[in-house]
């Protein structure tokens, strides 16, 4: 047994070798790329390099099913051992119930392969009873902890475990991944700034989309790198989820789960599919890489329409689908946006200490690259002011791991509101039933948001918006019925357009 990937999973394959006299040469059939093709070369190479000397006989190898298209490098250990078993220098009976997956180089070595976690999950599903894959890549798959990982370096020592000369020792399971990435802001560092930090505060417990808008270096930046650190760790769930992600893309195999949130912060010159996956190597895209995390617009305005517009799919749906030739890929991609921008090209309209010099219609020009659409979709609209001196001068402010305890509080108190198991249980995620049953408004909390939707002119969806974030207020509350006070502070958080409109008009 082998496995090709499959979006961000992996399908189980059969590799069957048949051998007969005739002309000499390897015929791989169904539907193998090119990669796939070339194994062919490595294979016949690293097992003559490793002193495997084959007679010269007519091969075919079939990979099963046969209407699976088979990508990539994962198949190349199967098919060197089928082979081997083939011409009989290896018992048949060795390779039953084992999955084998890995590059061979010319020299016999066995190099890494990607998506070893989604591997060790279809090993895992199709039944069998252990996983032998490249050294690198056996932390990865043992942190599945389904079944035992084995990690190999070459091609003798694979034959040697499998013919129970020199077993391999199975690879630890309960290993962590933290790639590299750049710290995360400690919200004791940021003075002042109450709204904004109450703000993130929400955002985090609810799982709620946020919008900063305020001149430069008022400290937007900083405040959503700050983000990440109120927020719980990955259930392991997600870690497995996450991780599955990460490892198609990650410069170097994951060396276990990934149990931190993941923060992306693409460029603004990202293109669509760098920024929803696809291309033509169907890779997962920035939204896919936020996953279960944050992704971070940082100067919305300066991105690409169209990038923007392709995010309304995966902010709609939490998931983005990838068609090729032959197949369609579910990516996961539920993150919460978190989107930064200036009011105005020179940053300063509202600014009480600088004077905005935009003409009118430049602003509605700047206003109008992000479409209503999307900021239709962000819960939580927050001028952030610059800080004053005063505040900066203040010495101690609230830490980000005591934030994290009403955070991590807030969130149980969700949780118990959805069914064991749901993949999100945050307010953000709550459908129309869960609404209504959870977010009963008493008359006076009508009567305030009956009035906020004709003065601010909101649409349907935003009315919805603004009640699951008044659920996420009264969940760091602790209270279980909404009050007015909660929908009052959470309708606050829309009304940001009225308040940065041009003054000219
Ligand atoms: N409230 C604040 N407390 C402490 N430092 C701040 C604050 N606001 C801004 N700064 C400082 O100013 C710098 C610029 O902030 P930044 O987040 O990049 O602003 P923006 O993204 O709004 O342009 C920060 O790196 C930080 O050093
Ligand atoms: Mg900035």
């Amino acid at each position: 047994m082998s496995a090709t990937p499959w979006g961000i999973e992996a399908r189980p394959v059969e590799v069957e070798v048949d051998v007969q006299t005739g002309l000499p040469q390897i015929q791989i059939v169904g539907l193998p790329d090119a990669a796939v093709r070339e194994a062919r070369e490595r294979v016949r190479a690293a097992l003559r390099n490793c002193g495997f000397d084959l007679p010269p006989r007519a091969v075919t190898v079939s990979l099963a099913p046969a209407d699976l298209r088979k990508e990539g490098n994962h198949l190349d250990l199967a098919i060197a051992t089928a082979l081997l078993a083939a011409h009989g220098a290896l018992d048949a009976s060795y390779l039953g119930g084992r999955m084998l997956a890995g590059e061979l180089g010319l020299d016999g070595a066995v190099r890494p392969i990607r998506g070893a976690l989604a591997i060790a999950d279809a090993a895992a599903r199709s039944g069998c009873s252990e996983l032998l894959l490249p050294a690198s890549n056996a932390a990865e798959a043992a942190a599945l902890e389904a079944l035992p990982a084995r990690g190999v370096l070459a091609l003798p020592e694979l034959v040697a475990h499998l013919c129970g000369e020199a077993p391999l020792p199975a690879a630890p399971g309960d290993r962590e991944w933290a790639p590299r990435g750049e710290p995360a802001v400690d919200l004791a560092e940021v003075h002042g700034q109450e709204l904004p930090k109450r703000a993130l505060e929400i955002a985090a417990a609810g799982g709620h989309n946020l919008l900063f808008v305020g001149p430069p270096g008022a400290g937007k930046t900083m405040l959503a790198r700050a983000l990440p650190g109120i927020l719980p760790p990955l259930s392991r769930l997600e870690a497995v989820a996450v991780t599955k992600v990460h490892s198609l893309v990650a410069d170097e195999p994951p060396a276990g789960l990934l149990r931190h949130r993941p923060f992306r912060s693409p460029h603004a010159g990202v293109s669509p599919p760098g920024l929803v996956g696809g291309g033509p190597f169907s890779r997962p895209g920035e939204a896919s890489l936020a996953h279960s995390g944050v992704l971070f617009l940082d100067e919305l305005a300066e991105f690409r329409r169209d990038a923007l517009e392709a995010l309304r799919a995966p902010l709609e749906d939490g998931a983005i689908t990838i068609c090729r030739a032959r197949a369609r890929h579910l990516f996961p991609a539920r993150f919460q946006l978190v989107a930064a921008m200036n009011p105005c090209p020179c940053g300063h309209l509202g600014d009480p200490r600088h004077a905005c010099r935009c003409p009118l219609p430049l602003v509605e020009r700047y206003r109008a690259r992000i479409s209503g659409p999307l900021l239709d979709r962000i819960d939580l609209h927050v001028e952030v002011a610059p800080v004053r001196l005063a505040e900066l001068r203040e010495r101690e402010c609230e830490r980000s791991c005591e934030v994290a305890e009403r955070v991590q509080r807030a969130r149980e108190r969700q949780a118990a509101r959805f069914p064991a198991g749901h993949a999100t249980p945050v307010n953000a995620s709550l459908a129309s039933r869960g609404l209504r049953e959870h977010c009963r408004l008493d008359t006076a909390g009508q009567r305030l948001l009956d009035a906020a939707f004709e003065r601010l002119g909101l649409s349907a969806r935003a009315l919805t918006r603004i009640l699951k974030v008044a659920r996420t207020i009264a969940d760091l509350a602790g209270a279980d019925g909404l009050a007015a006070a909660h929908v009052a502070e959470a309708i606050q958080f829309r009304s940001l357009d009225r308040r940065l409109a041009p003054q000219v008009s």
